[in-house]
């Protein structure tokens, strides 16, 4: 049994997710920014890659709800980047750390999951299985950035996706996008059926589900 995934992002018009630096770019329109805040209510957990932490340092939380009733933090880390300082790791909701094998550093959290395969890609079906089935968590909103979205669907562990397209161009040829790493995503990719499209404010939001 693994938890529901779905993966959730907001790209520009021309298909980035930040600018070429990785600095962080508000890409989503005020309605889309409160449609995220639902996904995060509504989910049990938020992931995110080592990558975003160190990017854009964000808090992972929901404005007004307490420890308890934060969906719990989860962040791919395989080796041991994220500063203790992170304010993914502050008070105001539980954190699950996810790292390799060899990885041996420890974080002031919840809980911290060692991947069992070897070197530094970590086993998502692995962690996710314990995630269900130890702690519980049914469901997971995977926030990016693009090199972990890639993870997932390469894994085919993607359930839901949705992206926000806004009103904005970015421009750069290195800037990340939704599915970042090298290479194709999956010999001639991976073919997505659209369930729903909607505007929001100056965008709109996509939603697909893989085919098959
Ligand atoms: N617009 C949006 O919605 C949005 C959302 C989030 C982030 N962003 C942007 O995205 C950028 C960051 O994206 P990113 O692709 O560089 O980083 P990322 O996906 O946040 O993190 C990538 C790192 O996570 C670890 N990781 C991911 N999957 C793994 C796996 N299966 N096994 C082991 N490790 C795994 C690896 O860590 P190691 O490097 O340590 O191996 C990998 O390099 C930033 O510029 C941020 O602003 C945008």
């Amino acid at each position: 049994m693994r938890p529901f995934v779905h993966v959730n992002c907001a790209m520009s018009a021309d298909g980035k997710i930040a600018g070429e630096d990785r600095r962080q770019v508000r890409i989503s329109s005020e309605e889309d920014m409160a449609r995220v805040m639902g996904l995060r209510r509504d989910l049990d957990a938020i992931l995110v890659g080592v990558g975003t932490v160190i990017a854009d340092d964000p808090r992972l939380t929901v404005k007004g709800l307490d420890y308890d009733s934060n969906p719990v933090r989860i962040v791919l880390d395989p080796d041991g980047r994220t500063p203790d300082s992170a304010r993914v790791l502050d008070e105001a909701a539980p954190t699950i750390m996810v790292t390799s094998a060899s990885c041996e550093r420890e974080w002031d959290c919840e809980e911290t999951i060692r991947s069992s395969r070897p070197g530094s890609r970590i086993d998502l079906a692995e962690v996710l299985e314990e995630l269900c089935e130890e702690i519980g968590i049914e469901s997971v909103l995977v926030e990016g950035g693009g090199e972990t979205i890639a993870s997932f669907f390469r894994e085919g562990l993607v359930d839901r996706y949705t992206v926000f397209v806004g009103g904005l161009l970015i421009g750069g040829r290195r800037a990340p996008t939704p599915a970042g790493g090298d290479g194709w995503i999956a010999e001639s990719g991976i073919r997505l059926r659209l369930k729903g499209a909607e505007a929001l404010g100056n965008g709109a939001v996509l939603t697909f589900e893989p085919e098959g």
